[in-house]
């Protein structure tokens, strides 16, 4: 089978260097990538790396090979495009379909899935200009990373940080894989729940769960590659963050019910994939707890936390807001769940088997997908991401 044919765009700012590690990401995992540079981009990274890191030839402009009309055919050959780092200018023109170089010709003529990675100081990203560009970019289709926040050019920080290679390679990954042209998640707020909270008995100890956070984190990452803004809020989880995808982190199950209510004010979907404590040490030691000669511990009085996702269900921040939960179960796992879905009152439920190959932590998963309409979707073993797309199946189902 041929190699999938992907375009590495690469504009001109200073996050250039961080696209040869994208690069090797690509080719080491079995795609033919063309890199097509901007004439700014050759200003940090010479086409000898390009050329000698893709295999193949490197040219800005669509003067060169003109036999082979590289300007028509490189686009036209792509099973997807992605530019990163994207810079304001070029966001500019690839919303109001300027063609003056190689690339800028290439997104014109690609009819696949398009990736834009963008990077630039956070001005330059919230000015209106560039705003009204990204969001003309993603009603026609093209997958726009949130940039990240953190050290940008100089000493200054803020918002418009390319996102960390291995993370862009997983949106490419996965657009790829689904192949779609039109992000049906694009133009939707989405939240994710992951992880697990932890209940502080005491400076040091607390009252915890194995949930690893994989579910969730892939359930982020599939959303961002299908298009939507994602907000994550993250109990506890260490994960790499997601391409794109605000990470809000918590630690206890009253922090995550804040984070997700306020996140789920102008949301279109809320998936509860953490692992919520249900019940909390009623008081927490400001000193750490001490053994004392000869007596038995005191006992550890816990109070029941509140039920995020009834709440959220009952009271839907917005009309047609999608509420998905996750259920573990050990037995009887289908009644259960059924019975769980009723008295949460949320639209899906996504209900697991606890056991054996199943366990936290681990890469794969296997559940059934419970409606409330009566619907049931059994999603067989397979990558958490499998799984996660399923959801956002049933859930683009019901937004549309
Ligand atoms: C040191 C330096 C760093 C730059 N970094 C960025 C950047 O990160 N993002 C951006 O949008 N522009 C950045 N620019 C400005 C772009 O290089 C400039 O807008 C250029 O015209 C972009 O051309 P291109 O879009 O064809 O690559 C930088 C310029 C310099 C000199």
């Amino acid at each position: 089978m041929d190699k999938p044919k992907v375009v590495l765009g690469v504009s001109g700012g200073i996050a250039a260097y961080k696209a040869c590690e994208l690069l090797r990401r690509l080719t080491e995992s079995g795609h033919d990538v063309r890199v097509v540079p901007t004439a700014s981009a050759l200003h940090f990274v010479g086409a000898a790396t390009w050329s000698a890191l893709s295999g193949n030839p490197v040219s800005t402009e669509v003067w060169d090979a003109v036999h082979e009309v590289p300007h028509v055919r490189i686009g036209q050959q792509a099973d997807l495009v992605v530019v990163a780092p994207a810079t304001a200018d070029m966001l500019a023109k690839a919303a109001h379909g300027l063609a003056d170089d190689l690339l800028t010709n290439t997104l014109l003529t690609a009819r696949c899935p398009v990736v834009f990675a963008p990077a630039m100081h956070t001005e330059m990203w919230e000015h209106p200009a560039t705003q009204e560009n990204v969001a003309t970019l993603r009603r026609r289709g093209a997958v726009v990373i949130e940039p990240a926040v953190g050290r940008l050019t100089g000493v200054d920080t803020g918002k418009g940080r390319l996102p960390e290679p291995a993370e862009i390679f997983e949106v490419c990954r996965r657009v790829l894989a689904r192949g779609v042209r039109e992000p049906d998640l694009a133009g939707r707020h989405v939240v994710v729940s992951a992880g697990g909270t932890r209940e502080p008995l005491d400076p040091v100890r607390f009252l915890g769960n194995r949930s690893s956070g994989k579910q969730g984190y892939a359930l982020a990452r599939t959303a961002a590659a299908r298009g939507a803004r994602v907000t994550l809020v993250a109990a506890n989880a260490e994960l790499p963050d997601p391409a794109g995808v605000d990470v809000v982190r918590v630690g206890t199950a009253v922090q995550l019910r804040e984070a997700v209510l306020k996140a789920a004010a102008d949301a279109d979907a809320v998936v509860m994939a953490a692992a919520v404590a249900d019940f909390r040490p009623e008081t927490y030691a400001t000193g750490k707890i001490k053994k004392k000669d000869g007596q038995d511990p005191d006992p550890i009085v816990l109070v029941r936390n509140p039920d995020i996702l009834a709440e959220i269900s009952a009271d839907r921040a917005r009309p047609g807001q999608v509420i998905v939960g996750f259920a573990a179960e050990t037995d009887d796992v289908l009644a259960n769940g059924r019975r769980k879905l009723e008295r949460k009152g949320c639209d899906l439920l996504v209900v697991n088997e606890v056991g054996e190959r199943k366990t936290f932590g681990a890469e794969e998963n296997e559940a059934v997908v419970l409606a409330a309409d009566g619907g049931e979707t059994p999603v067989p073993h397979g990558p958490k991401e499998a799984l996660a797309d399923t959801v956002w199946d049933l859930v683009a189902g019901r937004l549309r």
